[in-house]
């Protein structure tokens, strides 16, 4: 695994922005697996401001989000869907029918989840997969756990991430338990993957990630087994 220093946030997203920046410009036609979260606004912000300036088309781009809660309705505005428009589509010129989210409206979640899992695939696979990491280890909803999953699943969030959540929402109990997420499988199909994390609060996981060692009971970890992996991290997040 590639580790990129960075002194703090702003270099984590500016480092992470020119990764995104020249997958597109190498391949504009490129498919990005993106995450919601804190982390990668600062991200989001720059490539805005990169397309504002003409220094950046997303026009041709495909992109598959990571997770998406469940159930959820697609104008809530703790939904990863709203997240992802107010965020970024909404700023830069993106064909909205090239933007793929779980649908967390759906009635019938095991059909969606087959649904994206084959989507990805027929688009021909993520080129570009950015993450954020979770203050557990896990990486979209992929959860600490003795099993993970391989496909796009349903699954539920545990006591840890609903806290960690809870920041969005009035109440903890406003936070929905579920959620629909590619899976471990999904991810470490995609050709290349960034990794970002920022923060003391991050350095536990960060720390296990960087051993080296595989355990479900941090998801990131099972990155180790994949040969294009860049991490992200500002001093806080490596201390
Ligand atoms: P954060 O979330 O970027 O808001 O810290 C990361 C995650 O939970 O994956």
């Amino acid at each position: 695994m590639r580790v990129i220093k960075c002194k703090n946030y702003d270099e984590v997203s500016e480092a992470a922005a020119r990764i995104v920046a020249a997958q597109v410009t190498m391949k504009p036609d490129c498919i990005l697996g993106l995450p919601t979260g804190s982390t990668p606004l600062g991200m989001y912000s720059r490539l805005i401001q990169m397309n504002k300036e003409n220094k950046l088309d997303f026009s041709k781009i495909k992109t598959f989000n990571l997770d998406e809660y469940f159930p959820i309705s697609k104008d809530n505005n703790q939904s990863y869907h709203y997240f992802m428009f107010e965020n970024f589509f909404n700023h830069i010129n993106i064909n909205k029918e090239n933007v793929n989210i779980p649908n967390g409206e759906t009635d019938n979640p095991e059909g969606e989840c087959v649904r994206y899992e084959e989507a990805i695939g027929a688009a021909g696979g993520i080129d570009l997969q950015v993450l954020g990491i979770g203050q557990n280890g896990h990486i979209g909803f992929n959860e600490p756990d003795d099993y993970l999953e391989s496909a796009t699943h349903i699954t539920s969030l545990t006591q840890n991430t609903i806290e960690a959540n809870s920041r969005f929402f009035d109440s903890m109990d406003d936070v929905p338990k579920k959620a629909l997420t590619t899976g471990m499988g999904t991810i470490l199909k995609s050709r290349k993957i960034i990794i970002l994390a920022s923060g003391k609060v991050k350095a536990e996981a960060v720390r296990s990630l960087l051993s080296g060692k595989i355990t479900t009971q941090n998801p990131s970890t099972m990155l180790n087994l994949h040969s294009d992996v860049t991490l992200i991290a500002d001093e806080d997040a490596l201390s």
